[in-house]
């Protein structure tokens, strides 16, 4: 046939078919359990409705192990992020463990067949009670997902806690089970039925109907498990989940639970394979662009097939609307399918006058979809959809990255996983609200610090435009901590590596994948640049596109690690580490200010700071006296109090090997080479509370837990806004015992200039030098009243802020960061109280108890207050102030309806807010 007509046969048929597959659905729903045909792929939210069960303690728990795993040995975690990595532990088993069973999950993920696991014969678990049908779960716990069992605590307290402050002090650890019935109708028969969990932390195995089917114990991952042989249809099937999230995992809060989204995909037997599409763009420019497809089909079905594939492209209009007419049709292909193989089919199209995507401001996060229409016997039997941008990328070593020519330097933070509040329990408004917020500060990139995200953080920097370093691993073969990768790495690093690039490489934000972050092979030379180099090599077969990158913090330019990437990632070695005199002969890192070293023996590899800062702070906390220096270690009486675990807002003090944020600025705009820098970090996370272990969240956010700007947001947004007037003031200016001492006042603007004025009296003009990025006022003799800065640029008056000296709490003042939110069970709207004096003036120590209540059909989920000593639960109404502000989330439920919010202090005008849930 004419390739023409037989593509216009396609689509017509695809028309009727859009057609058919409406009236199926209606049958479907009237008649479940009838001999139908549905439709050629659903893909069914499983999150509503599990039955949750956590032993209460590790020794109570079942023993249907994974593997043995060894002894701990070093104790609570307190430890500096920047210890050497050792060796690992090998252990013998001793147990019946499940390992062997749960293997052949990976096998797609790995290459060479020789490697592929073999199932072992048997079905360990079979007769213990929870994988039953019949069991009786009514007395469970029962949740919706994402869910993360730990984060409503309670902290556990002290210095012998189980879980200690490195991870958060939450009971994080143990074993638990989540049950949930799947109802699989007759038509069901002859599909194929997957279940999608797009994380679960971890260690999960899974059984169907009394069988292990498999599971995947690297918590991060995204895996998919083939029900199939297990499934009956037209009856219940009862899926059971084991969960067993290990202490001492990792240097930071992992969360806990099936703390992501979880699907149930059905597809025929021939059908588009699991991350079955691949697009790349060529010759991208405003004229025309070359789109190249790969599709996998997959035949699960008993003989050959004769398929045609066709895929059409479309614009994504606002909201993920789809626009009507194609943009683009590559060429339907017909080939044959072996029974029970793929087949990839490969095609290309140039796309005249395409709508780029890049980074805002300057440019657009244009999308499109490809939708890849598989037929046979001219019968549609699968849809796939595959969203992407077309973009050029060219990295130049002399300049950074440029995205569609035009130079883009790296204004990016990193990122852990959690949500502050929400713990890891992934809620799309909730990373949406932190990229808002990043973006305000003048953010354009992201690092997933150190582990795969969820797969809707990239749908949200696709859509928003953000430049991502998509990262996998934080150890290999050594070990940071007793249980964390290593112990997995020999027979996981492969899959979990492949499957995360399959994932993630149709996303425009992903620019660069870095495959691990200061891991101990720095330090073993040869041996460990091996290991790397095997890592390098899945990343590169996977995608042969993006360039790769590790995060070194120890490895120099003449080691052998640095050989190995594609780029140079370096972490906090271009200011270089413990310079302060005070580290003279420390046996820890110390290093000089290396960009130049490394440029130098690598003039071709591109270089970026993965790594800056790790700069501490607590937001509206300022401490007396203030170093004179630009950046300046942590100590009592030097930017911290150990007693109180808070650190100096003054933003000149930095971890130990860091270094303050004028610091890296001054370091990065001095060598141009450098394509931009990763801030250590954006959002406080949950877990490693440096300095101050017996806290409960991180002090090195540029925003708190909470979602409150730090003032460090703003010498950030001077710098990365300069388009935008501002101009910004610390400290606050209520020292009633500073009277008549001296109280530095430092200011950060986007101008060129400043007068700062105290109570109307001039203290004088300051401009900026060459490299300085803040203006001080060190001798300012602090009496109440206002200060006010005026801000000019280029001799134009640019910005002004005026701060007040307030009077005692008198009132609340509630602002909602969204007032319309979505009756959809998940939407959320951060209320933001603040408490203000009786003039509205904003008190910022206050810490007055605000308890919160809520009408209409939504609940406070959360509450926090960015204070890292708080060791309230999140989930409480009741919550004490930090530095003047309590922050409350609001979730919508089903149904529509006006929400009202109090929130209550006494002796406090009470506050109150509607927020409107709309369908
Ligand atoms: C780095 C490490 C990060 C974090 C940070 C804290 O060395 O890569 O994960 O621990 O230090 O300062």
């Amino acid at each position: 046939m004419n390739r023409k007509l037989s593509f216009i046969k396609s689509l017509e048929i695809q028309q009727n078919f859009r057609i058919q597959n409406f009236i199926f659905g209606l049958l479907f729903l009237l008649t479940a359990c009838n001999p139908q045909q549905t439709e050629t792929r659903e893909r069914i939210s499983l999150n509503r409705d599990w039955q949750f069960f956590k032993y209460t303690s590790d020794s109570l728990a079942d023993q249907l192990i994974y593997d043995v795993r060894p002894a701990i040995n070093e104790g609570n975690l307190v430890k500096d992020a920047d210890s050497k990595p050792t060796e690992a532990v090998e252990v013998e088993s001793t147990q019946k463990v499940l390992k062997d069973w749960i293997l052949p999950t990976a096998n797609d993920f790995i290459n060479d067949s020789n490697n592929k696991h073999q199932r072992p014969d048997g079905n360990p678990g079979s007769d213990f009670p929870f994988v039953k049908a019949g069991f009786d779960d009514a007395s469970w716990e029962t949740v919706n997902l994402p869910h993360d069992w730990a984060i409503k605590g309670p902290f556990q307290t002290g210095w012998n806690s189980e879980v200690g402050g490195g991870m958060g002090r939450l009971p994080v650890n143990g074993v638990a089970w989540y049950r949930k019935k799947l109802d699989i109708p007759e038509t069901d028969k002859d599909k194929r039925i997957f279940l999608d969990i797009d994380g679960a932390m971890s260690y999960a195995m899974v059984w169907l109907n009394g069988n292990l089917v498999g599971g995947w114990p690297y918590g991060y991952a995204s895996f998919r498990l083939d029900l199939t042989p297990y499934i009956v249809p037209c009856a219940e099937n009862q899926l059971a989940i084991r969960l067993d999230n290990p202490n001492y995992s990792a240097r930071w809060y992992p969360g806990a639970g099936l703390y992501r989204n979880v699907w149930l995909v059905k597809t025929n037997p021939v059908h588009v394979a699991q991350y079955g599409t691949y697009i790349t763009c060529e010759n991208v420019s405003e004229k025309s662009a070359t789109i190249n497809l790969e599709v996998t089909i997959d035949n699960d079905s008993e003989s050959d097939a004769n398929v045609e594939v066709l895929t059409e492209l479309f614009e994504l209009k606002e909201a993920g609307k789809r626009a009507e007419e194609a943009t683009a049709v590559f060429e339907s292909q017909i080939s044959e399918v072996k029974s029970g193989k793929s087949s990839e089919f490969k095609s290309s199209i140039v796309v005249e006058n395409p709508k780029l995507w890049g980074p805002p401001p300057t440019q657009q996060p244009n999308l499109y979809v490809a939708v890849t229409t598989v037929f046979q016997d001219g019968k549609p039997i699968d849809s796939y959809e595959t969203r992407f941008g077309i973009r050029s990328l060219e990295f130049d070593p002399e300049k950074g990255v440029l995205v569609n020519g035009e130079l883009i330097k790296l204004q990016g933070v990193n990122n852990h996983h959690d949500l502050g509040a929400l713990g890891a329990a992934f809620n799309k408004r909730a990373a949406e609200r932190q990229l808002e917020i990043l973006r305000k500060m003048g953010c354009n990139a992201i690092r997933t610090a150190h582990n795969p995200p969820a797969p809707e953080l990239l749908e949200l920097t696709d859509k928003m435009g953000f430049l991502v370093l998509d990262e996998i691993f934080d150890s290999w073969e050594r070990k940071k901590t007793d249980h964390d990768f290593h112990l997995i790495f020999e027979e996981w690093s492969e899959p979990d590596t492949r499957a995360f690039i399959r994932r993630d490489r149709n996303c425009p934000s992903v620019i660069i994948w870095s495959f691990g972050n200061e891991v101990g092979e720095q330090y073993t030379e040869a041996d460990g640049a091996a290991v790397a180099r095997r890592l390098y090599d899945f990343v590169k077969e996977e995608d042969r596109i993006r360039p790769t990158i590790t995060a070194m913090n120890f490895a120099k330019p003449l080691m052998k690690m640095p050989e190995v990437a594609d780029f140079i990632g370096l972490n906090y070695q271009g200011e270089g580490i413990r310079q302060d005199p005070m580290f003279e002969g420390t046996e820890r890192i110390q290093t000089v200010p290396m960009y130049d070293a490394f440029h130098e023996k690598y003039p071709e590899k591109v270089i970026i700071s993965t790594e800056t800062a790790s700069a501490f702070s607590s937001r509206g906390i300022y401490f007396f006296p203030v170093t004179d220096k630009l950046s300046s270690p942590v100590r009592d009486g030097m930017g911290g109090d150990s007693e109180q675990m808070q650190v100096s807002s003054y933003e000149l003090y930095a971890v130990d090997f860091g270094s303050s944020v004028d610091k890296v600025f001054a370091a990065v705009d001095s060598h141009p080479f450098v394509a931009g820098e990763f801030v250590w970090n954006g959002f406080d996370y949950i877990g490693e509370p440096t300095p101050y272990y017996g806290a409960r969240s991180s002090y090195s956010g540029i925003i708190d837990l909470a979602g409150i700007p730090k003032d460090r947001y703003y010498l950030y947004q001077s710098k990365w806004r300069p388009e935008l007037p501002m101009v910004h003031i610390l400290p606050h200016w209520n020292w009633p015992e500073r009277v008549g001492k001296t109280t530095p006042v430092h200011i950060f603007t986007s101008g060129d200039e400043v007068e700062l004025f105290l109570n109307g009296k001039s203290l004088g003009k300051k401009k900026k030098g060459e490299l300085t990025y803040r203006l001080r006022w060190d001798d300012v003799v602090y009496e109440p009243g206002e200060l006010k800065a005026v801000a000019w640029k280029k001799g134009e008056k640019w910005a002004e802020q005026i701060i007040t000296t307030s009077g005692k709490a008198n009132s609340l003042q509630a602002v909602a960061d969204r007032k319309v939110i979505n009756a959809d069970g998940n939407d959320l709207s951060y209320i933001t109280v603040r408490m203000v004096d009786e003039n509205q003036n904003f008190v910022p120590k206050a810490n007055n108890q605000v308890e919160f209540s809520i009408e209409g059909p939504g609940n406070i989920i959360a509450s926090d207050n960015g204070d890292a000593t708080d060791m309230t639960s999140f989930t409480s109404l009741k919550r004490n102030a930090f530095s003047g502000v309590v922050v409350a989330i609001v979730q919508t439920t089903d149904e529509a309806g006006t929400i009202t919010v109090t929130a209550k202090a006494d002796g406090l005008k009470p506050a109150e807010i509607q927020i409107e849930s709309i369908k």
